[in-house]
């Protein structure tokens, strides 16, 4: 794997072995090192598990990490990020980590770089999350493993969400037997990779073995699209009561931040059947997973 840019480069057999790989590392001692190996973190979105996941990971792999101050690079004297990531390469850095809100900027990035540079997505405006839905996945199957056999709902903020988009595709890549996509008529999939969409909460819960609520994205609205939290809180949060929708052992999920008492409660997110920070703590190993398998190239 040269960069890591979206769910779709992947083969079924090298999301699996992620997966896989990313459930020893978890359960056993780690067994590789690369100290001479350099990361940077280059996120010019707001982040606190992406970032720290990538920074523990590649710790825990014996990298070097550089977190770089946007606030205080040369991109703020007219830089250009490519000519960042040129320079930090010569510096030895050959791990790129960037979020940005530009879509398919990573992917743009990757096309241009040296040799030795690998580019890892991060979170690229609405685009994809790919790191995220694999360690959701990572989640849902040490609970639930057949997952030919499993009803998933996501539920939310579909259109401005990149973790939905990577969901579906990964749903896809690894044969999730239903998905539903349940979401106001406004933030409903223009053209929904995967899965059934729906308005109605109660359609898209009813059996479902995990839900995962997103969160109401108001920094990708465009002036054209009014909230009424009011009625959206009526209609599709996830409250004790319209959890029973889904089957009593339903796993909750939410990549985070959550927004409580938004599209979540907190007795639902803090909850027996809430799995948020399962999906927190998998995130390192996850990310440990793909950081090998960029430097094993
Ligand atoms: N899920 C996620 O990407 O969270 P952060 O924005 O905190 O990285």
């Amino acid at each position: 794997m040269k960069h890591f840019l979206e769910i779709s480069q992947l083969s079924k057999q090298e999301a699996w072995h992620l997966i896989n790989r990313a459930m020893s590392f978890k359960t056993q001692s780690t067994d590789v090192s690369y100290p001479h190996i350099s990361l940077a973190n280059l996120f010019y979105e707001n982040s606190t598990r992406t970032r720290v996941s990538f920074e523990l990971a590649a710790k825990r792999l014996q990298m070097h990490v550089t977190n770089l101050d946007l606030q205080f690079s040369s991109e703020c004297k007219g830089e250009a990020l490519q000519d960042t990531i040129n320079t930090l390469g010569a510096m030895g850095v050959s791990l790129m980590v960037i979020r940005h809100s530009q879509d398919g900027l990573p992917q743009k990035l990757a096309a241009h770089v040296d040799a030795g540079v690998h580019i890892v997505n991060a979170g690229d405006g609405k685009n994809a999350h790919p790191s995220q839905a694999l360690l959701d996945f990572m989640t849902i199957i040490e609970h639930k493993p057949d997952l030919s056999a499993l009803k998933i709902a996501i539920v939310g903020d579909i259109a401005h969400s990149r973790v939905a988009n990577s969901l579906q595709c990964l749903s896809a890549l690894l044969g999730v037997g239903q998905l539903m996509l349940v979401a106001p008529q406004i933030w409903q999939p223009e053209n929904p990779q995967y899965g059934i969409v729906t308005d109605s909460l109660e359609e898209g819960l009813a059996g479902a073995d995990v839900v995962i609520c997103l969160r109401i994205q108001k920094e990708r609205m465009d002036a054209s699209e009014s909230l009424d939290l009011t009625r959206y809180r009526e209609a599709f949060a996830l409250t004790k009561t319209t959890l029973t929708h889904a089957k009593p052992d339903a796993m909750l999920m939410h990549p985070g931040p959550i927004n409580r008492g938004v599209e979540i409660d907190s007795d639902v997110a803090d909850g027996s059947q809430s799995y948020i920070l399962h999906q927190v703590q998998n995130g390192v190993f996850m990310r440990m997973a793909i950081l090998e398998a960029l430097v094993h190239q």
